[in-house]
């Protein structure tokens, strides 16, 4: 089949307004976004920009907004759009565009940054690995499937009007952490995200579980954060 593009296309240190630019592809239905992107880069317009690199839903690299929802390019197929043509590819909101689907996603990793992701407060350093306990590492499964796309962030109605909010990635992030009984930060962590910008800035709109590509609860993870803070805080 031949599917019709619209891709957004911007260059800030060349163009004063962003504009959309049709291509035609040819395309099997069970091939992906990502392929599509890759045959106009390789074979139409060498100049259109996007990021990827594993190409299978592992490194989050190529997130952008297919059809005004935001997704991975290697996760969306050709059948499921091409009922929807032209098909709309840009790149995530809330984001400053560096060029055409590419985003400056530093904003996002500060903030992923900021919830200190990894473990803390043990001071004795162990001879070989710090050792969970199977039970306790199966209530961390769905939020250890993060892969930092950013998808959550960008369709985040509360993220959209607020640049201070945490927002969904970041707080999957502290409650990978605040319930990882190895960590001994627990309170703080708690602390950290008892705030109108934190856990309670969100506002339970669950456009982020939506969007997920990795299917994380994430809303039910902030409300489970929210109650924790409840328990050990009040
Ligand atoms: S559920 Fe919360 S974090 Fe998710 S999109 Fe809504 S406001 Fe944002
Ligand atoms: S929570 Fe889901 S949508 Fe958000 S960054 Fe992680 S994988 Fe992407
Ligand atoms: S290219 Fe890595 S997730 Fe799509």
């Amino acid at each position: 089949m031949v599917l019709t593009f619209e891709i957004f296309r911007f260059d800030p240190e060349h163009d004063a307004e962003p504009r959309y630019q049709t291509y035609r592809v040819s395309a099997d239905p069970t091939e992906r976004i990502l392929d599509c992107l890759n045959r106009i880069k390789w074979e139409q317009d060498g100049s259109l920009s996007f990021r990827m690199s594993c190409g299978h839903g592992v490194c989050g690299s190529d997130a952008v907004r297919i059809n005004g929802r935001c997704a991975l390019a290697c996760q969306k197929l050709v059948k499921d759009v091409a009922e929807n043509q032209p098909v709309r590819v840009e790149p995530l909101p809330s984001f400053r565009v560096l060029k055409d689907l590419v985003v400056d996603l530093e904003p996002f990793f500060e903030k992923v940054h900021w919830v200190k992701p990894y473990l803390l407060g043990s001071p004795e350093v162990p001879e070989k690995e710090r050792l969970q306990d199977p039970e306790e590492r199966k209530k961390l499964d769905h939020v250890i499937r993060c892969i930092l796309c950013a998808c959550c962030v960008a369709s985040c109605p509360v993220a959209a009007e607020n640049e201070r909010f945490l927002g969904p990635a970041p707080l999957v992030w502290a409650f990978r952490y605040i319930f990882d009984t190895r960590d001994k930060e627990r309170k703080n962590r708690l602390r950290a995200v008892d705030t109108p910008d934190g856990a309670w800035g969100c506002r339970n709109h669950f456009e982020c579980t939506r969007v997920c590509p990795k299917e994380i609860p994430v809303t039910k993870s902030i409300n489970i954060i929210k109650r924790e803070i409840e328990k050990v805080l009040r």
